[in-house]
């Protein structure tokens, strides 16, 4: 695991749209999985300038977002949908039709689920999967739990990520109360993974996902298996990891 400490959140920002372009420039069809949340934002923003600079281009990019709450349409505005639309794919030029996202109005969510990661396997499975987290360590929806969940399924949200997406909704009431999610297993299959985080508030979540022991109640911690994961993170979120690491060195 490569954790690399910037400054702040524009520095990550820039850095996570430098390495994804790489992989761009690297080989132009890509498969890459994207995240959502306010994390990635200025990520997405970056690559808009890139690509009208036209020093990348998406045109022959596949993506596949980690999740999708339930029961929300694609037009609704607090939709992942509606997210990717207005943060990126309305400013690049990928293909609509090789962007994927799943459906959170599936009828048979099982058959939506199986056929996501079919899918995924069609394309030759993911090149890049990026990545935020959640203040209680979970990735895509993969909230702490007894077991990593092997493939996309659907998952009850935690009252603490109910709350921390508050922000984006009316109401505490309003979030919706699941989501479809790829499993820790389709994320662990990315070929390379590269994990954002900026803040205080993700501050413990890294020193568990970095320092703690791999377990399901910390979903990201799974990552120190991974071959290849980048965590670019600032010096807020990385402030308890720098202030463990200096009590170990003075010990
Ligand atoms: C949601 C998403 C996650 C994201 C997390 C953190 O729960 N499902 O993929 O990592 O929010 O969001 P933020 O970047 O807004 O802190």
């Amino acid at each position: 695991m490569k954790v690399i400490i910037l400054e702040n959140y524009d520095e990550v920002s820039r850095e996570a749209a430098r390495i994804i372009a790489r992989q761009v420039l690297r080989k132009p069809a890509s498969v890459l999985g994207l995240a959502t949340g306010s994390t990635p934002e200025g990520t997405y923003a970056n690559l808009a300038r890139m690509c009208d600079e036209g020093l990348i281009s998406f045109q022959e990019v596949v993506s596949y977002n980690l999740d999708e709450y339930v029961g929300l349409k694609p037009e609704h505005e607090q939709s992942y949908s509606y997210f990717m639309k207005q943060k990126l794919f309305d400013h690049i030029d990928i293909r609509p039709e090789n962007t994927h996202l799943l459906s959170g109005i599936a009828e048979d969510v099982q058959r939506e689920c199986d056929a996501y990661e079919m899918a995924i396997d069609r394309s030759g499975g993911i090149d890049l999967q990026l990545l935020g987290i959640g203040g209680n360590g979970h990735i895509a929806f993969n909230e702490p739990s007894d077991a990593f969940a092997p493939s996309t399924h659907r998952v009850k949200l935690d009252e603490r990520t109910c709350a921390d997406n508050a922000r984006f909704f009316d109401r505490v009431e309003d979030v919706p109360s699941h989501a479809l999610s790829m499993g820790i297993g389709s994320i662990m299959r990315a070929r390379s993974i590269l994990l954002l985080a900026t803040g205080k508030n993700k501050a413990e979540a890294i020193r568990n996902t970095v320092q703690g022991p791999v377990t399901p109640q910390v979903p990201a911690s799974v990552l120190q298996l991974h071959p290849d994961v980048t965590l670019l993170i600032d010096a807020e979120a990385a402030s308890l990891l720098l202030a463990q690491t200096e009590a170990e060195s003075n010990a």
